[in-house]
């Protein structure tokens, strides 16, 4: 619960924060440290909307992993998961992975976000995928990685203005809270899927290993 109240405590702060870029995007700081960039109205395109969906994204994710929406408003699940899959695949990542060819720490920046695009990209369309086919295990499994790709956008902020305040060399800070913001939420999902399947093995072991009078069956190693 902790985890959730932060992510949407952080989306707010983001979307706040991103205001500017709606109404005068040169006045934000990101855009006038670009210089001649944001006379580029590709460019300008591409952040505006990148800024758009990704607060879309974050928004529409919010709701989705709670069991109750599920079963008692799935509708709602389906529609908010139309809007999250349609901002990842159709704007976030296309806009993300154009802006990574401009982006903040040269070559090294580029390839950091060149992959979290790849990866926010693929783990969605597999995730929606595994739905279409029927797969709610590989659906939920999937939605969660590309959730976990779609807040490092957070816990990137989060390492960069920490790692601000140590004083570091500021190319270094933001390439570092890049590559560890993938990785760390990447390895967080992982954790995470890990920790819900081991209560289910546990029980589906349990069942199996009992007679037909229910009677615990011991285990033998098998005769190697
Ligand atoms: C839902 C998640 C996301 C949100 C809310 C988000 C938001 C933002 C915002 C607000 C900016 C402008 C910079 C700033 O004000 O800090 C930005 C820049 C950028 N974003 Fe995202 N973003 C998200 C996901 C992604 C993904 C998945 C990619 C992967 C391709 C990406 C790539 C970029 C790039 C390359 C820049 C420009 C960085 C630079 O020029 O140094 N973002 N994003």
């Amino acid at each position: 619960m902790s985890a959730w109240l932060a992510v949407v405590f952080f989306t707010w702060l983001i979307a706040r924060n991103s205001q500017v870029y709606f109404s005068q995007p040169r006045a934000h700081g990101f855009v006038s440290e670009k210089g001649a960039l944001a006379d580029d109205p590709l460019w300008m395109a591409a952040l505006v909307i990148h800024v758009a969906a990704g607060i879309l994204c974050l928004g529409s994710a919010f709701l989705q992993f709670f069991r109750t929406v599920l079963r008692r408003l799935p509708w709602l699940h389906r529609w908010l998961g139309r809007v999250y899959v349609a901002s990842v695949l159709f704007l976030l990542t296309p806009t993300g992975l154009y802006l990574a060819l401009y982006a903040h720490g040269g070559a090294a920046g580029t390839v950091g976000f060149l992959l979290l695009g790849a990866l926010t990209a693929t783990t969605t369309w597999r995730g929606w995928a595994a739905m279409r086919r029927g797969d709610v295990r590989g659906h939920a499994a999937w939605m969660l990685r590309s959730f976990a790709m779609a807040t490092s956008a957070i816990t990137f902020r989060i390492a960069h203005v920490g790692l601000q305040l140590t004083g570091i060399d500021p190319e270094v800070g933001f390439l570092t809270a890049l590559y560890l913001s993938i990785a760390g939420n990447a390895l967080a999902a992982e954790w995470l899927l890990q920790k819900i399947r081991k209560p289910e093995m546990t029980k589906r072991t349990r069942t199996r290993y009992h007679d037909e009078n229910h009677h615990p069956v011991p285990i033998r190693p098998r005769p190697s």
